[in-house]
């Protein structure tokens, strides 16, 4: 896994957004011993575990591409885009199974991504442009900790993302499952696929007049 620069400080691992910022602000004031300090002690070995090979582009156009053709199948790439972590990930056929397997969305708070979380061309099952190839910041919509990855293995292979802060899970397209803290699925950014092996994010022809800052939360 790779990642382009690193948080400067807490904040990137506690941010707030539009719909949960009051409410956040209220929950980060009660629990700052616990969460938000363990949160960033927990996130920032797992950012400084992404080391390897750059395979990003920060353009000056408030845009990141990303070369798809590095990361492996099954497996995940961190870049950032403003100052945000994002996970983009190749996605085999038995993790895109279980995103529509039988049961899967009765344990999710919000399966068809009916909240503004996402751009209207990642509005569907898959919460991507293409099936293939997911694109999520990694912020939990509970408190602001950086999910890890899950990776698939022979046991599991949907892979799937896990809190370390407070519990909060997340299936691979970043819906977030009941019975846990996080309110909201993961956000996803603005991507516009510029080749089979290149997307880019901050930009979406999909929706062009998407704006994260319009969404529920970050
Ligand atoms: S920050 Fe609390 S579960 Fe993720």
């Amino acid at each position: 896994m790779t990642q382009d620069g690193a948080p400067t400080s807490s904040s990137t691992q506690c941010s707030s957004g539009k719909g949960g910022t009051r409410r956040r602000d209220v929950l980060a004031t009660v629990t700052a011993g616990v969460g938000c300090a363990g949160a960033c002690a927990l996130a920032y070995p797992f950012l400084d575990s992404l080391n390897g090979t750059r395979n990003s582009r920060v353009g000056e156009d408030d845009t990141v591409d990303v070369d798809l053709s590095a990361i492996p199948p099954g497996q995940q790439t961190v870049v950032t885009w403003r100052g945000w972590p994002v996970f983009v990930q190749r996605r085999t056929a038995a993790m895109l199974a279980s995103l529509q397997a039988p049961g899967a969305a009765q344990r999710l708070r919000d399966p068809e991504s009916k909240i503004l979380q996402q751009p209207k061309d990642a509005t569907n099952w898959h919460r991507s442009v293409v099936p293939e190839i997911g694109v999520l910041i990694g912020i939990c919509t509970h408190l602001g900790c950086v999910p890890s990855y899950d990776t698939p293995s022979p046991a599991d292979q949907s892979g799937k993302y896990a809190c370390p802060c407070h519990g909060s899970q997340f299936d691979i397209a970043g819906r977030a499952y009941k019975n846990a803290p996080a309110p909201y699925n993961l956000p996803v950014p603005p991507v516009t696929m510029v080749s089979e092996t290149h997307l880019r994010i901050g930009l979406s022809k999909g929706d062009p007049d998407f704006d994260i800052a319009n969404i529920q939360q970050i």
